[in-house]
């Protein structure tokens, strides 16, 4: 596996956006796991998903690519096996039952190795569920933290743009070109409460490090105090943020 700069913090993942597990829970249902399936979270982060994936009784193998969420996943769940793996390059072969992926994929900017990977590490019969930021995902927060970056004078790169939101059009598209049988697709609105009175600052130095790199320190406190302000009149409601979140939901089977 390449490496790569591991820029994760397990521990204000865990403490401020509890929520992104809390919304998976909901994705374990079209999951439905059964008893003894062999199922691999993809993207498992902290592990609380592939914690509760193991209360159904099945048998979990999560992996991420955050050597620092894999670190904290075993320290909180040791019973349950992670692995640092990078999805693009997952070492499974006919393996599992399903692969499940929550709030994860739209970090892959490279879909299709991804969806060969997944369909890969599959058993003939298994299925792939899926949920993660669809088109037009978080487009307020960004447009605005682009909008910031280049009112302060710099310019924004679009390769560093962190995420692939893609339509549902274009993801079964890809999913049918790497084997899968698309029996689901879904693209809806979830506007996503966000934790506490700093929380679109939090959320921005906790997921947009990318997009602010080179930036000096004290131009980045700058820049993301004027996108909350600025974002204030749209996306704070009765006391919260709410985040712009557009989601996919996905099943693929592989026949
Ligand atoms: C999401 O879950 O949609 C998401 C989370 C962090 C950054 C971007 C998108």
């Amino acid at each position: 596996m390449k490496k790569r700069m591991d820029a994760w913090n397990a521990n204000l993942y865990d403490s401020k956006h509890s929520f992104v597990s809390m919304y998976g829970e909901s994705l374990i249902e079209l999951l439905a796991p059964q008893k003894g399936e062999k199922v691999l979270d993809l993207g498992c982060g902290t592990g609380d998903l592939a914690k509760k994936l193991a209360d159904f009784g099945a048998e979990i193998t999560g992996v991420d690519k955050s050597a620092k969420m894999i670190e904290q996943a075993r320290s909180k769940y040791p019973t349950i096996e992670f692995l640092v793996q990078d999805a693009t390059e997952l070492a499974f072969q006919h393996e599992f039952d399903a692969v499940f992926s929550n709030a994860a994929l739209h970090w892959i900017k490279q879909p299709k190795p991804a969806l060969t990977c997944i369909y890969n590490s599959l058993k003939k019969g298994g299925r792939f569920v899926a949920e993660f930021g669809g088109k037009g995902n978080v487009q307020a927060i960004s447009d605005e933290l682009v909008h910031q970056i280049e009112a302060e004078g710099f310019t924004f790169d679009i390769e560093r743009f962190p995420w692939y939101f893609p339509s549902i059009a274009e993801y079964s598209s890809f999913m049918e070109q790497a084997e899968f049988r698309v029996t689901f697709a879904h693209h809806f609105d979830r506007p996503t409460p966000l934790e506490g009175k700093s929380a679109i600052k939090n959320w921005i130095d906790m997921f947009c490090s990318g997009m602010l790199a080179g930036i000096p320190e004290r131009k980045k406190a700058g820049i993301t105090a004027k996108v909350a302000n600025n974002l204030k009149e749209v996306l704070y409601k009765d006391g919260s943020w709410i985040g712009d979140y557009k989601r996919i939901r996905v099943i693929g089977y592989k026949e």
